[in-house]
């Protein structure tokens, strides 16, 4: 059991890698105890400009810089209606490009109000590096707000499914903090620790370096787990975190449970690897 939800195992997608839910069945298949599908936005976008994914072999990692391309919240609901997948499948849920201020906040209520009869839990994504200022959403006066919307909007459909917050790995820890405290206080159930970095000093090879995007995969290891360790002091184990970010192999995905992990997340790994690695994991 983890916030409520029962779970075969604790490895699950993280988001981007089905965007749209389309999916849904074949990923259940491969073993992950649950999925998480997204970002979507209350419309349709196709994101920037292509190339905007690139694998970096040496380095065991990816850069995307995808923009949240997808097909709209009410593509990903009929796709969540439709599916035979009886495991966990959560939402992450995100902000058109071309929303700004109040209508960003807005966003993300469309979202979540058109999602919720239909997912395990939602994940509130304030960290894509990939969506102008998405994330200034870290910032402590936007983060209240942003938390106090979806609290009424929470309360107003009686919403009961566990609530996450996406959060950066290149945020301080004077503001993870911050963020602790508010989702402390909040309806939010948890945080979902990190998306991509946009620190590109981690590469040990300087190749990728000028690419622009957010990086993911094994340079990201350590960052990420980091971030995990510092959630799980500071609230004195009292928040529950879903960890992901450069698991690559058991040891890995060990690494993030003892930092505070309660469930643990794969998308770079997975793809590079390929769907053996999900029994390599949850084997060891
Ligand atoms: C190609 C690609 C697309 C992604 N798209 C999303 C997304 O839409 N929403 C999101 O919250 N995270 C997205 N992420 C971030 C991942 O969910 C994850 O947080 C990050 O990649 C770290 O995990 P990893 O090292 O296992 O890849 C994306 C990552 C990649 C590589």
């Amino acid at each position: 059991m983890f916030a409520g939800m029962s779970l075969q195992n604790m490895l699950g997608t993280a988001a981007g890698l089905d965007k749209n839910g389309d999916y849904i069945n074949c990923l259940g298949e491969l073993g992950f105890g649950f999925l998480e599908v997204g970002t979507v936005t209350p419309e349709e976008q196709y994101g920037n400009a292509k190339p905007r994914v690139f694998r970096d072999l040496r380095e065991n990692a990816i850069i995307n810089r995808l923009g949240f391309n997808n097909k709209g919240v009410d593509y990903l609901v009929k796709n969540l209606k439709l599916k035979k997948y009886k495991g966990i499948v959560g939402v992450n849920v995100g902000a058109n490009k071309w929303s700004q201020g109040k209508e960003r906040i807005k966003d993300y209520l469309v979202c979540i109000e058109k999602v919720y009869k239909y997912a395990d839990y939602i994940s509130v994504n304030i960290s894509s590096p990939n969506t102008p200022n998405l994330r200034d959403f870290h910032n402590e006066k936007n983060i209240i707000e942003l938390v106090n919307a979806i609290d009424l909007k929470v309360s107003e459909l009686n919403i009961q499914i566990p609530l996450f917050l996406k959060i950066s790995p290149d945020e301080s820890n004077e503001s993870i903090k911050k963020i602790i405290e508010v989702i402390g206080i909040s309806k939010f159930t948890g945080i979902i620790a990190t998306n991509t970095t946009i620190d590109k000093s981690v590469l040990s090879h300087s190749a990728s370096r000028d690419i622009e995007g957010g990086l993911s995969g094994e340079p990201l290891q350590r960052k990420s787990t980091e971030k995990i360790n510092f959630i799980r002091k500071e609230s004195n184990n009292q928040i529950p975190i879903i960890g992901v970010g450069g698991v690559i192999d058991a040891r890995s995905f060990n690494d993030k449970v003892l930092a505070g992990s309660g469930l643990v997340q794969i998308y770079t790994g997975f793809v590079l690897a390929g769907p053996s690695i999900v029994t390599e994991i949850l084997m060891n």
